[in-house]
């Protein structure tokens, strides 16, 4: 019996909507088959409509046209954080089971009403949050859950950003002011909050958070430094000179035609390293890290208690050199330790022996969040073609890694105040 196709639309072909998650769908033309797009740049639906065989006629460079009937099967929302909520109304209003990016949103009123529109129209939106997906976090669960280090008591996390992913994202790039977006905990984080509960195994009671923006502000621009990287004399010895990020780790990396964060500053396919001079020399992504328009934090420390009575530590963190994310969990019987950019999880009992797994010997697919990215769309296929129901990044479960995210937020905001993140569910 052959596979029922599922015909996909997609608002917002940029770096999720069209690199991580529309190749894919492309290259697995015996599930999906990508009918529509849109974006309002003319380039990126050029580009995509190329990439992924789209009809220039199924082109929409208006959301209004776009949204003015149903497309497709299924619908993905890849546009910035402050337009996912109204989309994804407008698409359950068409009937669309939806894929959404996270974070849905940073206002509860609008998180509220999302969870009861999908509940009412009786669709599918399955969150983003595609961690839940990989391998790795999946073993991690099943050890817990199966008693591995006794009764959980508690989790020590720690989310390395990474210095030029900080730079980049929350300082020259997108995320980088919480008016134009959102709260970088809330941004960066939802993930973590997201993996705290589902973990803990309960919802979060209450937490308390501090941080601040310490590093990338005017004050802290060394004497004589120019507001662009390629006019700069510290070009080549400032740690967040754009040259370094984007020709040198790109060279580094073999300069491949395609890779990310390089695709990110230009839509030059395959990349070369003009495009990327252009790119750096008249772009956001060129100006001096201590000249932008920048408010997030670059550090933030979140504690936490769940309803089960387990405790969890969370730091975001800047400053860091490696990337992913370090877990250690702390049970009755023993301690369990997850290494994202090492790859491991190292599982301790108390007295027994130490058993190591290493991530790449389970999968062979690691690309995108370690695989998450793809598992995520293979479950998108499983959940709207085959009827599963069981999504476990429906709204009510990620609707909760939002609360805690703004109730954090709301706490740093207050020099670390407690707060409840009952009041964000009334
Ligand atoms: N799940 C994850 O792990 C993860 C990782 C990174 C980013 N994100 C989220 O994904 C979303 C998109 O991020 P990105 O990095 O792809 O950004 P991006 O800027 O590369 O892509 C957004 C696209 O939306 C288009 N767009 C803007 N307004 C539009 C409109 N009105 N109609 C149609 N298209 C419009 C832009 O032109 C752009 O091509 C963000 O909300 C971000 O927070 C999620």
């Amino acid at each position: 019996m052959s596979n029922k196709i599922l015909t996909v639309a997609i608002i917002g072909v940029g770096a999720r909507g069209g690199e991580a998650y529309g190749r894919y769908i492309h290259e697995n033309a015996d599930k999906f088959n990508i009918t529509h797009l849109c974006d309002v740049s003319e380039d990126r639906l050029e580009k995509y409509a190329l990439a992924f065989d789209v009809k220039k006629e199924n082109c929409f460079l208006s959301e209004e046209e776009f949204f003015t009937e149903k497309r497709s099967d299924v619908l993905l929302i890849c546009t910035m954080d402050r337009q996912h909520v109204k989309m994804a109304e407008r698409a359950l209003d068409l009937g669309y089971d939806i894929l959404l990016e996270k974070p849905v949103s940073d206002n509860t009123d609008e998180l509220r009403s999302l969870v009861r529109k999908a509940n009412e129209a009786g669709r599918v939106i399955m969150v983003c949050h595609v961690l839940r997906y990989t391998v790795m976090i999946n073993k991690l669960k099943e050890i817990i859950d199966g008693g591995g280090i006794g009764k959980l008591v508690s989790i020590d996390q720690m989310e390395n950003v990474g210095s030029w992913h900080q730079a980049h994202s929350f300082v020259r790039g997108n995320w980088r002011n919480s008016i134009e977006t959102s709260p970088m905990i809330l941004q960066k984080c939802c993930h973590d909050m997201d993996l705290l509960q589902y973990f803990a195994g309960a919802k979060c009671n209450s937490l308390s958070s501090m941080g601040s923006l310490f590093h990338f502000k005017k004050e802290n621009q060394p004497e004589g430094a120019s507001d662009r990287c390629v006019s700069c004399k510290y070009v080549n010895s400032c740690p967040y000179s754009a040259k370094k990020i984007y020709i040198d780790m790109w060279k580094e990396s073999g300069s491949p035609d395609n890779s990310w964060p390089m695709n990110v500053i230009t839509d030059a396919y395959p990349l070369t390293e003009a495009a990327l001079y252009k790119a750096i020399e008249e772009g956001p992504y060129g100006r001096c890290v201590f000249a932008c328009d920048n408010d997030v934090v670059d550090n933030q420390t979140v504690i936490m208690q769940f309803e089960n009575g387990v405790t969890a530590t969370l730091k975001m963190e800047g400053f860091t050199r490696k990337g992913g994310r370090d877990i250690r969990f702390f049970g009755t019987e023993g301690e369990l330790e997850m290494d994202e950019e090492g790859n491991f999880i190292t599982l301790r009992r108390f007295f027994g022996e130490e058993k190591t797994w290493k991530i790449n010997e389970l999968t062979d697919d690691l690309v995108g969040h370690g695989g998450g990215d793809h598992r995520m769309i293979d479950k998108l296929y499983e959940v709207i073609a085959q009827k599963s129901k069981n999504v476990d990044t429906c709204m009510e479960n990620s609707v909760e890694s939002h609360y805690m995210a703004l109730a954090a937020e709301e706490s740093r905001v207050k020099g670390g105040q407690l707060v409840f993140i009952e009041k964000y569910r009334a």
